[in-house]
């Protein structure tokens, strides 16, 4: 039985992180004017220790919101983290301060017991969530094409955390090219951020770089990298504009091989003066403003708005030591491609002597003042 626990715990461990109230608060600065008269459900929040819970509930008259729900999976101990060892779960209520102390006290607090688990997927939560306007939580990571989509499906508002990588899945992705869906107004630090657990998650496997985690006062602090706010809310960040500096020119901007489009590296390398698609970094999505471009495709295996027109099945995969790795060239296809010999890394060769090598995901943009 214990050894149960412990591999669930590990299996789940990344989806028990708590988010920082400095986080929550630098970001929900930008959004203040969204939540006058609305109800707001932090579904995947033990209200006891959630930090969203606490920032919802002291700023509830400042915010001017209806009604605040948080509610809790699988646990009803009041111990710092969730321990997922009893079935049945709770949903907190609170509908602003009664005695005028400007603090929600216990007492002004409604609790109310879920029949179930408090899944964020059970009919229970979704009664919540079809009562509520805006969602905002950070809900475990390993769930978060599931937990988007019925975000979607129930056309609710939404703040949510997630990472970075989680904009390329399939079911996400196309929200962002049709503009329903945008990044945060901030990045936490960066891009990364310290989520707090238990000790007991300490796991230096994971954790090799000893600046990545620390425990203080009985609390592990874990850094994340490649951390966004995903949001359907407004925000003016959204809307400045990338100021370009570069000039376009065949020799530092290559065509790929694969896509009718050209390679752009680094998000402040793109030309000022290209009027063609452009292949960028994912994490463009920080400075995307839809006025100025528009979002066309994602480079992927399954290919999104821009298709891959060459494949690599007749090519090998090769060490720079020119040694085969036994892989062949289908691996690569729909990654967008140079072509040549990479500085580092493997690379594909074909019998004739054909070189090519993968960059990273890319999205495929074009400047809207130029078309
Ligand atoms: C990444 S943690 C974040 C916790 C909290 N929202 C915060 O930001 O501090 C994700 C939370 O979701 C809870 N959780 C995991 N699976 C869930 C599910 N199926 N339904 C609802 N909550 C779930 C975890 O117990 C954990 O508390």
């Amino acid at each position: 039985m214990a050894s149960k626990h412990l591999h669930k715990a590990k299996k789940n461990k990344n989806d028990e992180f708590y988010t920082q109230l400095s986080d929550i608060e630098k970001e929900l600065k930008h959004y203040k004017h969204h939540f006058k008269d609305k109800v707001v459900y932090c579904n995947c929040d033990d209200p006891r220790v959630s930090s969203f819970f606490h920032y919802f509930s002291y700023n509830f008259e400042r915010l001017g919101l209806k009604k605040l729900i948080s509610s809790c999976y699988q646990n009803q101990n009041m111990d710092l983290f969730s321990q997922h060892n009893v079935e049945q779960a709770i949903y907190l209520e609170y509908e602003g301060d009664k005695n005028g102390n400007r603090v929600p006290d216990v007492e002004e607090i409604g609790l109310n017991y879920f029949n179930g688990d408090g899944d964020f997927r059970s009919k229970e939560s979704i009664e919540l969530l079809k009562q509520s306007d805006i969602v905002v939580t950070n809900p475990p990571f390993s769930l978060f094409a599931e937990y988007f989509n019925q975000l979607i499906e129930h056309k609710k508002q939404f703040l949510i955390i997630g990472s970075l990588n989680a904009m390329k899945h399939s079911e996400v992705y196309p929200y962002f090219q049709s503009n329903q869906i945008w990044f945060g107004a901030t990045m936490f630090n960066g891009g990364a951020t310290y989520f707090i657990g238990s000790p007991d998650l300490y796991d230096p496997e994971k954790m090799s770089n000893p600046k990545n985690a620390y425990i203080e006062d009985g609390k592990l602090f874990w850094r994340v990298n490649g951390v966004r706010w995903f949001t359907n809310l407004e925000h003016n960040k959204r809307h400045e504009e990338l100021i370009l500096y570069a000039k376009y020119n065949p020799e530092d901007y290559p065509k790929y091989d694969n896509y009718d489009a050209i390679e752009v590296s680094k998000v402040v390398k793109i030309p000022k003066d290209y009027s063609g698609v452009m292949g960028v970094p994912i994490s463009f999505l920080d400075k995307y403003n839809p006025n100025q471009f528009e979002i066309i495709g994602l480079s992927m295996k399954a290919g999104f708005g821009l298709q891959s027109h060459k494949f690599y099945d007749s090519y090998k995969e090769i060490r720079q030591n020119g040694t085969f790795t036994g892989s062949s060239g289908k691996k690569t296809n729909g990654n967008p491609m140079l072509v040549g010999k990479p500085k580092k890394g493997n690379y594909y060769i074909d019998e004739f002597g054909n070189c090519a090598h993968a960059k990273y995901d890319r999205l495929f943009i074009v400047n809207k003042s130029l078309q």
